[in-house]
């Protein structure tokens, strides 16, 4: 199995925590991620991609909502979370509609015109080849299918009533290092015009989400600061004790404060003319 370079994508799928940081993740975006699919009219028998799946949350939703009937691949670089039987006593990939690929987006290709739905949350703006990957999503899609990709501007992350400058030394250090290795802090913006570049009929938004301290969502932003850590204190940008009290602020209740702003960017694939589309 290959592994993952540090410049292809920040995080270690194999750290003892990344279960825990996907899903304490999906706390904080899930809800505003099935309210868009629901809108956009997912229903039973729709064929459907969800790109790397991480733990896996998003495609249970779209398994549950296009039923037996329907079809759901679900990929990922590390698929061990999403076929293992978790706490639930089942794995996704038990279910019949559904089937998990290990698959690297950035160089696999996806079987062509076949989807009426393919998302990716927080998966793109880690790429360095983006406009690659969008094509590549693009050809996957049948005439008239959507693309729906979420990805972030972090500029909001940590705002406060607490001070001005609440955890931002912690966002400016983390996101820095996160950028040397791909990320783009301005992912969201840039799927809008990758999309639009590909000819496809685009809408975006923007949704934030207040995080309480010491909530599921606030643990999310802990195991990120954990696992950026030695990182952030190697380059000299936070030392440790500065680490120590940032992590004790997202544990307290008493704070809260501003997620990243999540841009859902939904373009649909032009129907040639003559053709019908569902
Ligand atoms: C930040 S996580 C987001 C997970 C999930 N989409 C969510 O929002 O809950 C990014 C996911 O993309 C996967 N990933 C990274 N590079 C990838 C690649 N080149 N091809 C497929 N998946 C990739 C990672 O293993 C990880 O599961």
């Amino acid at each position: 199995m290959s592994t993952i370079s540090e410049q292809d994508y920040v995080f270690n799928p194999t750290w003892v925590k990344e279960t825990e940081r996907l899903r304490t993740n999906e706390a904080i975006w899930d809800p505003g991620t099935f309210e868009r699919m629901d809108r956009l009219g997912v229903a039973a028998g729709w064929r459907c991609l969800e790109v790397g799946a991480g733990s896996g949350s998003v495609a249970c939703w779209l398994a549950d909502r296009t039923g037996p009937t329907g079809r759901v691949l679900v990929t990922d670089l590390e698929t061990r979370r999403l076929v293992e039987r978790q706490e639930t006593g089942w794995s996704l990939a038990d279910l019949p509609q559904v089937e998990v690929r290990r698959h690297d987006v950035r160089t696999e290709e996806f079987p062509a015109e076949t989807f009426d739905l393919i998302h990716a949350r927080m998966l793109v703006q880690h790429l360095p080849d983006r406009a690659d990957v969008v094509a590549r999503m693009v050809r996957a899609l049948r005439p008239g299918g959507l693309l729906f990709l979420e990805d972030t501007d972090s500029s909001t992350l940590f705002r406060s009533s607490h001070s001005e400058d609440f955890l931002q030394d912690i966002r400016a250090a983390g996101y820095g290092l996160m950028r040397q290795s791909g990320h783009d802090p301005r992912g969201g913006h840039v799927d809008l015009q990758l999309l639009l570049a590909a000819g496809l009929e685009t809408t975006a938004e923007g949704r934030a989400v207040m995080v309480r301290g010491g909530s599921d969502q606030a643990r999310h932003y802990m195991l990120w600061l954990e696992f950026m850590r030695s990182r952030i204190t190697t380059a000299g940008l936070v030392d440790d004790a500065r680490i120590e009290l940032a992590l004790e602020e997202m544990a307290d209740p008493a704070n809260h404060w501003l997620s990243q702003v999540m841009i859902s960017t939904v373009g649909r694939k032009p129907v040639p003319e003559g053709d019908s589309a569902r």
